[in-house]
C-alpha cells in the first residue's frame, strides 16, 4: 500500500541524526537521500560507502519502494556487511511512509 508523506516526516527523525534530505542536502553520517527513487545503491559522489554497498550497487541494485522495504525492515540482513547501524523499522506501515516522504524529494 502506498505510505502517507506526512506522516513518513515523522518517521524519517529517526534517520536525520545521519541523513540530509531536502535543499541543500549534505553527505554526514550516511549519504544524502535527495533522487533516491531510482538510484543506483551506493553511487552518491563523494560518499564512503562499505564495499557490501558498493557491491550491491555494481550488482544492480536500484532503489525503489520494494527494495527500500527490504533494506530499512533490516539493514544488515538485506545487505550483510553494510555500515548502516541502524536496526530497521519493524512496522511496514511506519516503513511505507518513510519511503513515500522520501520520495518527495525524488523525481521518479
Ligand atoms: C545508507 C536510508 C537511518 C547511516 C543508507 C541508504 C539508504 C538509507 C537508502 C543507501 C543509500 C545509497 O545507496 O546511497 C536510511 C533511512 C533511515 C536511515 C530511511 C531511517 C529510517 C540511518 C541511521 C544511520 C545511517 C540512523 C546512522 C546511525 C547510514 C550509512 C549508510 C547508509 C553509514 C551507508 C551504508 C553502507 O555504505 O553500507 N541509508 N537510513 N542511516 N545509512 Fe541510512
Amino acid at each position: 500500500a502506498a505510505g502517507d508523506a506526512g506522516k513518513g516526516e515523522r518517521v524519517y527523525k529517526k534517520c536525520a541524526a545521519c541523513h540530509q534530505v531536502g535543499e541543500g542536502a549534505k553527505n554526514r553520517v550516511g549519504p544524502e537521500l535527495n533522487d533516491l527513487i531510482g538510484r543506483t545503491a551506493g553511487s552518491v559522489d563523494g560518499f564512503k560507502y562499505s564495499k557490501a554497498m558498493t557491491e550491491a550497487g555494481a550488482g544492480g541494485l536500484v532503489w525503489d519502494e520494494t527494495t527500500l522495504d527490504a533494506y530499512l525492515e533490516s539493514p544488515r540482513t538485506a545487505i550483510k556487511g553494510t555500515r548502516m547501524a541502524f536496526p530497521g523499522i519493524k512496522e511496514a506501515d511506519d516503513r511505507a511512509d518513510v519511503i513515500a516522504y522520501l520520495a518527495t524529494f525524488s523525481k521518479q
